[in-house]
Formats: structure tokens, sequence, C-alpha cells
């Protein structure tokens, strides 16, 4: 089964094409191309992302992407069994980019469409690498730019939110912070590259909301403890730098305390972490400490799969197609910049199904 997936939810144009087999014991995904254009540099000089200036560049790159990836696949459209694209959530003027451009593919190659909820898919690039182990059930910790949320999983497309983020997400946090003391854009990277320049911490940051008796998360609340620490001074290199590495030790020692607090509750048998932050080496470490500890089960994306990628999008929807079956042709497939329901989804809910309209003026 071969499937062209697009992502255009926030400043990446992605397009791949996956090649999946089902073996008897397994799954076998292949990646037979994966074409990011990031607009990172575009957005730099306003410190954040631009929805029309994203939606603009998705427009410019989204048709060379796609093009990239048949190039790359060695392949003609005539052989994809479906398409699949992020519908939400997501900066809406970028998702209508990539959803146009799939359903009107589709319409032109006659295949059917599938539409990715941008969350579940961060999740699911996971199981490229679980393929067939059946691993439910999971505590899923989702953080991003737009999100931190802990999600329950029970199975596939059967999912629990059990808490997120009350104001800032992870990454959000990261950025914001990266920005008040002039570390750079996107800040998460930043502020991993410069906290491996400091050592010994004497800073101390709130860790919001650690104790609270839920799983919700606030981190709104530290981006003001740093600005009033850092305000009206002029910070050496040395001081941003262990700035830095307070903030992320804050913020990781957060995550994995509820995570593991929710494992604990829950009583699953595997982490699975996601999300652009899960890139990050100092989580990555953190939570397979604190897993071996737990005796958990972890599993992390490798970290090319962790930001915005469309590998994600093809794998999410392989699942996605396993459980509806009855998907058909995207005339009518829409946009949802806050679609929450990766927690809720009743199926019927990701089916488009076609409508004759009737657009005469008579
Ligand atoms: O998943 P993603 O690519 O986009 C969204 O869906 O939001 O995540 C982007 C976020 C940004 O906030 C970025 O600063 C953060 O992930 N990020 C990191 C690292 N790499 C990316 N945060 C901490 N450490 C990193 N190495
Ligand atoms: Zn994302």
């Amino acid at each position: 089964m071969k499937i062209l997936a697009i992502e255009t939810s926030c400043d990446e144009t992605a397009a791949a094409i996956l090649e999946i087999k089902e073996e008897k014991d397994n799954l076998n995904f292949k990646v037979l191309a994966n074409i990011i254009f990031s607009q990172i540099e575009s957005h730099r000089v306003f410190g954040g992302v631009v929805p029309n200036l994203a939606a603009t560049l998705h427009l410019e790159n989204i048709l060379p992407s796609i093009k990239k990836s048949f190039a790359k696949a060695k392949i003609e459209p005539q052989k994809l069994d479906f398409i699949a694209v992020t519908s939400g959530p997501g900066l809406a003027p970028a998702l209508l980019v990539g959803v146009n451009t799939a359903r009107t593919l589709a319409w032109l190659w006659q295949k059917p469409l599938i539409s990715v909820n941008h969350v579940e898919a961060h999740l699911l690039v996971n199981w490229l690498e679980i393929r067939k182990k059946n691993i439910f059930p999971a505590i899923g910790l989702v953080v991003s730019g737009g999100h931190t949320q802990l999600i329950l999983l029970k199975d596939f497309g059967q999912y629990q939110l059990i808490g997120e983020t009350r104001d800032d997400a992870a990454g959000e946090a990261f950025d914001k912070i990266a920005r008040l003391l002039n570390l750079g854009y996107p800040g998460g990277p930043a502020i991993e590259k410069a906290a491996q320049n400091f050592k010994k911490v004497a800073i101390s940051l709130p860790r919001p909301m650690i104790k609270s008796d839920n799983f919700d998360f606030s981190f709104s609340g530290l981006k003001t403890a740093v600005s009033l620490l850092v305000k009206e001074r002029k910070l050496t290199q040395a001081e941003k730098n262990e700035f830095a590495r307070a903030v992320q030790k804050t913020i990781i020692d957060v995550l994995v305390s509820k995570t593991l607090r929710a494992a604990k509750t829950y009583q699953i048998k595997t982490l699975v972490l996601s999300g652009g932050v899960a890139a990050n080496s100092y989580l990555r470490k953190e939570f397979k400490k604190a897993a071996k500890r737990q005796s958990l089960k972890l599993i992390i994306p490798p970290i090319n799969y962790c930001t915005d990628n469309a590998v994600m999008i093809g794998a999410a929807a392989y699942f996605k197609m396993q459980r509806v079956k009855d998907f058909s042709c995207p005339v009518n497939s829409k946009i949802d910049g806050t679609w929450q329901k990766v927690v809720t989804e009743p199926d019927q809910e990701f089916i488009h199904v076609p409508e004759d309209r009737d657009f005469s003026s008579e």
C-alpha cells in the first residue's frame, strides 16, 4: 500500500511517500520520500510564526515538495493507494493550502483522501518503530510548539485526554523564553545549545503545577519569572547560558514528574513521547532514566520525526484507514484549526462523504 502524505499545519511544508507492507507478524513501513521545506528562516525576523506568511510560503512550496517526493520515491501518482493530509489542529490559513492541494490531487487522480489529526500523527509516528507490537495501554506525552498533552492510549483511535497545558505549550515556553534571553529562534534548539555551555546552575525557577493533583501543566508563569529576573539587565553570554540550563531543567522536570505520575495512576506499561520538544536530548535522557527506574517501556521517535514532517501524517492515516473502512472521495473535506477530537473522535467525523451540490444560478 502506498500513501502520499501532506503536512502544512504550521511552518513546515512537508510531503512524504510511504509504502506499507502488511506481513504476517509484522508491519513494514518504508519511507520512500520525506521532503520538508522549512520556513524557519522567513519567520525568524518576526520571532515567531506569522500565519499568513506561512500560508504564502506553503503555496509556493507545496507542489515542488510533492513533485520532489515522487521523484525521490520513483513512483507515478497512479501507483498511490490513497492521499493523507493534516486537517487540524493548526493555523487555519496554513492548513487550507495542504487540504486544498490534497483534495484537488485526490479528485484529479481519483484517489481516496484521509484527513489526519496532527496531534495523533505526532504520537503514531512512533509506530514506524513499534510496528505490530502491542504496547497498549500507554501514556502519550505530546510536547510541541502548540500542544502539551498527556493522552491515555487504549488502542488506535481510542484516546483519552488526561491533562494538558492551561496556557503556553512547553515548546511555546522555550520559544518565548529564548526570545526574552535573545538566544534566537526557534527557542527550543537555541536553549538546548546554550544550556550545554553551562553546568552548575544557581538560579532557581518555579516548577508550575508540579504538585497539583491533576495532570495539567502551566508554563506561562515560568516566562514571567524569567522576565522579572532578567528585567532591564544586560546579560552576559554566561548568564544567558545559565538561564537556558535552568529553564530547560525546570520544564523537563515538570514533564517527567507529571508523566510518571500519570503512568502510575493509569497503570500503563508504555510511555510514548512525541512532538518537537521530544527532540531535546536532556528530555530524552531524563525520560530514559525515569522509565528505567519505574520499569516502564519508553518509546521516543528518532529526532528527525519529532518536529513536523509528513511521514507521521502517512503513518497516522494508515492506522485510521484500518478503522474507518468507508472513507470516500474528498470534495467535502474540511479543515479544523482547533481540532481536539484526537481524544474523543467518533470515527464518522473523519469521513468526508461527497455531497452533490448545485452551483447553477438558475
Ligand atoms: O512539533 P513541532 O515541530 O511543531 C508543532 O506542532 O508545534 O514543535 C515545534 C516546537 C518549537 O516550539 C521548538 O522550539 C520545539 O518544538 N523544539 C525543541 C527542540 N527542537 C524543537 N524544544 C526543546 N529542545 C529541542 N531540541
Ligand atoms: Zn507538530
